[in-house]
């Protein structure tokens, strides 16, 4: 097995390959909290393994992550893979394990990415609790980057607009925002949300933007859904808890992955 994280995706994509039956993949999703039963909704189920039957992957280490693999089959015969759960910069493995499905799917052939996530809203002046927003750009403040060596990734359309607009066909109700992730796995204090609505911030979250990055430096078009899980953040209300943000990803699983297979659907 190789140190090399490049050349580590393309054994783990050869090794997903063969375990599926299937020669390249179209898109990958990545399902973030509260997400995952949305993956139902897709299409037909090819296979489906844990990520630790492919070289390079970390077990899951949250509720809500469930560390598989689903390689789904769409009715318009497109070859997907549902990464049902991701690897977070909190769980202390360091950048590459957190950015390794993204570096796998590309490599698997994959040129389209869609990065789901839960997030905190930071303008409950418009946004609902269960809200699907679109992620136009980000603040990355996670203190990481998953590209080392000057290297110069151009970052000016990190979510590729032209599929920002499919989206938007698919439910014209969308609304937009820009996406700050912090490292977590603490949940903002009230002055970071009022720092992250100065810095021009509509959600807030602890995932995304590493592998927008590595999606958009491996060549692959990148499209980000937020679910708005507790509107206000830190600001308004109760305390906020992981229970909480899952039980959001329950209640909207059908509209979600509705909304997700329309979207699949128009690639
Ligand atoms: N902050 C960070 N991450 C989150 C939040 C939040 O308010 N809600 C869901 N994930």
């Amino acid at each position: 097995m190789s140190n090399d994280p490049y050349a580590l995706a393309t054994d783990a994509a050869d090794v997903l390959r063969g375990a599926v039956g299937v020669d390249s993949f179209d898109v990958a999703l990545v399902m973030g909290s509260g997400w995952v039963p949305a993956a139902d909704a897709i299409g037909e189920t090819v296979a489906e393994i844990p990520v630790t039957d492919l070289p390079g992957f970390a077990p899951p280490a949250v509720a809500g992550h469930a560390g598989r693999i689903r390689a789904v089959r769409t009715e318009s015969g497109k070859n997907v893979l549902i990464f049902l759960g991701r690897t977070h910069l909190y769980e202390g493995r360091g950048v590459e394990p957190v950015v390794h499905g993204v570096r796998t799917a590309i490599r698997a052939g994959v040129g389209t990415v869609v990065l789901t996530n839960a997030a905190g809203g930071l303008r409950p002046e418009t946004q609902e609790v269960g809200e699907a927003v679109l992620i136009s750009d980000h603040i990355n403040l996670t203190g990481a980057n998953p590209i080392t060596g000057a290297t110069f990734v151009d970052l000016t359309d990190v979510y590729t607009p032209r599929l920002r607009e499919l989206a938007r066909e698919a439910d014209p109700s969308l609304a937009e925002g820009v996406y700050v992730a912090f490292r977590g796995p603490t949940y903002e204090t009230p002055a970071e949300v009022r720092m992250c609505r100065v810095l021009g911030g509509d959600m807030v979250g602890m995932s995304t933007v590493l592998e927008a990055i590595a999606a958009r430096e491996g060549g692959a078009e990148v499209l980000g859904v937020s679910l708005v899980t507790n509107p206000g953040a830190g600001l308004v209300g109760e305390p906020l808890n992981h229970e909480e943000v899952l039980e959001v990803g329950r209640a909207t699983a059908t509209r979600m992955g509705g909304l997700l297979a329309r979207v699949v659907g128009k690639l």
